[in-house]
């Protein structure tokens, strides 16, 4: 959705990505910090990794209000989006490198097979939720539209 967002020109389809971008990586976030953060620091008291994780959440998650606050008619919409690319590559890259949280984690006695049905549950969960909130609601034809939200959703997300 980044590099979408980069090649589009239209303020339309710019705010669209934005949207479908920002609430893409809320639900990331909530999941990770409602159930995967706690249960990795249980399991392997390393609170170093998981603060610092915490942290950069807390990062892009401002800059995510800001952007939802705002629109691609605000001068900095686009730099805001490009700098959130690059926290969330970092993000990801500390959390998929060598020793760090994904690699702890599955070095720990973690359940992380029950783990992953939990995170899947509370997305789809939370998908639904931002559904029937609006934003993908209000393109959706009037019948059954929270369901054809969820399922565009949930389609994209995965
Ligand atoms: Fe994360």
């Amino acid at each position: 959705m980044f590099s979408e967002f980069e090649g589009a020109r239209s303020h339309d389809r710019k705010a669209d990505l934005a949207t479908r971008i920002c609430s893409a990586l809320r639900v990331h976030a909530a999941i990770e910090e409602e159930i995967f953060y706690p249960a990795y620091l249980e399991a392997t008291q390393d609170t170093e990794i998981h603060h610092e994780a915490e942290i950069e959440h807390e990062g892009a998650k401002r800059l995510i209000d800001e952007i939802e606050s705002t629109g691609p008619d605000d001068d900095h919409f686009d730099a805001r989006i490009s700098v959130l690319q690059e926290m969330i590559r970092h993000h990801v890259k500390e959390e998929e490198r060598s020793g760090g949280m994904f690699g702890k984690a599955r070095a720990s006695d973690m359940d992380l097979r029950a783990l992953g049905r939990q995170l899947e549950e509370r997305k789809l969960e939370l998908i639904g939720e931002s559904a029937e909130e609006g934003g993908m609601e209000r393109r959706m034809p009037p019948s059954g539209r929270s369901r054809g939200a969820r399922r565009e959703l949930r389609a994209r997300s995965s």
